[in-house]
């Protein structure tokens, strides 16, 4: 038998040291670092392992018509799942506390609901008083929903296996602990040992479980991400706590594709979709002002039209300001340039305020155009043409070029009623009615807009 090994691991991050110290150097965390006792693998045993022949598998026998989905009420849903959540399979709901996760959670319940097959609620931060609340709040009896206050993750499988639902969920992975692994709850290794524990309850028992992870602002802290490869689906929920839309993004998907995105709008009544979401960032009054121009990005495969503001003030002291919401100050400092450099558009003596309306952050250069048409026409204070929309990328030379998809966005713009598109030269495959002005540099913006 080798010896073993004594070493200094952090029971929040399990970091390994070959000493003790006071503060882990890796997670920067204060009396975590305990010793442990690191066992050498035995070399004899493990030659003794045989590989079974049985247990190969022929491509031959296998279909997929095995995967049985569940489908949900709620249509934008379905679409991020990839048609429904696969039976057995294990998904991760990550976003920013008070986002409406939980919400979400009890919307799916709702909409599975029914007399025959139990669903299992668990979760480590509410009670059953306050879930009660938000029943309410939904309108929402429940029929068949069965709630565990549980935070051991022993228990929470074994509940899984008896109670054999189609679907359980787990709010909040950060308040479950397992027996087996050191640290504390939200303990990085508490949340993956727990984690691999509840995947093998969703393999074994074919419940489709959903488990939700806290993501803090910036990003990885709170674990969700180290749990990513773990999972099957990944789904994130993204937006303003102040405006009331929210973005279901998948970053994973083991039984579907990651280009979906899903909207939806938190009400008093919780989430509602919303029927037309490519127009839900432009308003129907901004179009008659000047420094207002509409663009269009992509999300996944989906085309968004969305409205871009720009205000501009002669400077009355000093440095002159460049403030923006939902775009990059470097890009609209770089556009300035451009414009200064390549279309005689003097800002040096203006400051610059840049909104896109509806509370969305677009990093897409697709909408580059639209900026510089936005900042134009309220340094001039023309009113852009009725009804229009631009469309492209602004190069440093002052080019303009074409952005991918322009297809998708300009057939999404003629639906919605736009009779004409500023972009560049175009090589469309299908033919649109929309009047096309095509504009090959920033300069050519000037003319156009002038005349
Ligand atoms: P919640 O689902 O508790 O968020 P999470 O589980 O991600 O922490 O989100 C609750 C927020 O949503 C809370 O601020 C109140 C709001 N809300 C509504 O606006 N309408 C509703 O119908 C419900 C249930 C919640
Ligand atoms: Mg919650």
């Amino acid at each position: 038998m080798p010896e073993p090994k004594t070493i200094f691991s952090c029971s929040k991050c399990e970091a390994q040291y070959p000493k003790w110290s006071g503060r882990c150097l890796e997670c920067g965390a204060w009396g975590t670092i305990h010793e442990s006792v690191q066992q050498q693998s035995n070399k004899s045993a493990a030659a003794q392992i045989k590989f079974d022949e049985k247990k190969l598998i022929d491509f031959k026998s296998v279909s997929v018509d095995s995967f049985s989905r569940i489908k949900l009420g709620l249509k934008e849903l379905n679409q991020i799942f990839g048609g429904g959540i696969v039976k057995g399979s294990l998904t991760l709901l990550g976003g920013e506390p008070g986002i409406g996760k939980s919400t979400l959670i009890l919307q799916i319940f709702q909409s599975l609901d029914t007399d025959n097959s139990p669903l299992l609620y668990i979760s480590g931060e509410e009670s059953a008083e306050q879930i009660k609340l938000r029943l309410d709040r939904l309108n929402y009896r429940p029929k068949n929903l069965k709630f565990i206050a549980e935070t051991n993750c022993e228990k929470i499988c074994s509940a899984i296996s008896t109670l054999k639902s189609p679907l359980a969920v787990i709010d909040s992975i950060q308040t479950v602990y397992s027996n087996d692994s050191e640290g504390e709850p939200g303990s990085i290794s508490q949340i993956r040992a727990c984690t691999v524990k509840l995947l093998q309850a969703a393999k074994s028992t074919g419940t489709a479980l959903i488990i939700t992870g806290h993501v803090t602002k910036d990003g990885a802290v709170a674990g969700p991400k180290t749990l990513e490869h773990l999972v099957d689906v990944v789904i994130y929920m993204e937006g303003d706590k102040l405006h009331g839309y929210r973005i279901l993004r998948s970053a994973k998907n083991r039984f579907g594709s990651t280009d979906e995105i899903g909207i939806l709008e938190m009400t008093e009544k919780g989430l509602m979709e919303i029927r037309d979401p490519s127009k839900i960032f432009i308003t129907d009054t901004g179009q008659n002002i000047s420094g207002s121009m509409i663009s269009c990005f992509m999300e996944g495969s989906r085309a968004f039209l969305v409205e871009v503001q720009a205000l501009v003030t002669p400077t009355v002291f000093g440095f002159p300001q460049r403030k923006t919401s939902g775009y990059s100050i470097s890009r609209l400092q770089m556009l300035c340039a451009v414009l200064f450099k390549r279309a005689g558009l003097n800002l040096n003596n203006q400051d610059i305020h840049l909104n896109i309306v509806g509370g969305f952050k677009v990093n897409e250069p697709a909408i580059d155009l639209a900026v510089a048409m936005a900042i134009f026409s309220a340094l001039k204070n023309i009113i852009p043409p009725k009804n229009a929309l631009a469309i492209g990328e602004v190069g440093l030379g002052g080019e303009i070029r074409p952005a991918g998809n322009m297809n998708k966005r300009i057939g999404e713009a003629e639906k919605l009623g736009f009779q004409t598109v500023f972009a560049p030269k175009l090589n469309l495959n299908k033919t649109f009615s929309i009047k096309h002005v095509q504009l090959n540099n920033i300069k050519q913006l000037a003319e156009v807009l002038n005349v």
